[in-house]
């Protein structure tokens, strides 16, 4: 496990994607799931998961809270913390890895919520080991 935040800071950050959970738009699965993070300049920002009839076009709410980020000037992403209505953990999908594995700051850490505030902590290694990498980025 990676080294982690004060608890109160990670508290914040879960409440705001507890927040953003309400905003989830799931008729089809009814599987709420709300994010939070922090961008290299402090910012925060929060997603949720937004389904389509479509099944495929849907998006998680990890990528609708990086996406958000990036679209607003963001270029890397320290921390994020992700919730769901289910009791325990939420942990996040291999398309949210890999695209973690873009944005995420050399710090960056995971918080995988449950409901209650108890979490478990996750570096991108824990998550993507190994990464695609398609050669350096140039901007
Ligand atoms: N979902 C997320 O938003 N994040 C995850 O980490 C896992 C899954 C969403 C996608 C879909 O709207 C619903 O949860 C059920 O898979």
């Amino acid at each position: 496990m990676a080294k982690t935040d004060p608890d109160e800071t990670v508290q914040e950050l879960i409440q705001a994607a507890l927040a953003a959970k309400e905003m989830a738009y799931a008729p089809y699965s009814r599987f709420r799931v709300g994010a939070a993070l922090i961008d290299e300049q402090e910012r925060r920002q929060t997603g949720c998961n937004i389904e389509n009839a479509s099944f495929g076009a849907s998006c998680c709410a990890e990528r609708t809270a990086i996406f958000k980020a990036i679209s607003a000037g963001a270029r890397t992403i320290r921390r994020l913390a992700v919730v769901s209505d289910r009791p325990d953990y939420c942990l996040p999908c291999g398309i949210c890895r890999q695209v973690m594995a873009e944005f995420a700051a050399p710090d960056f850490l995971l918080f995988a919520a449950a409901p209650d505030g108890k979490y478990l902590t996750f570096s991108l290694a824990d998550l993507l080991p190994a990464a695609f990498q398609l050669g350096s980025p140039s901007s």
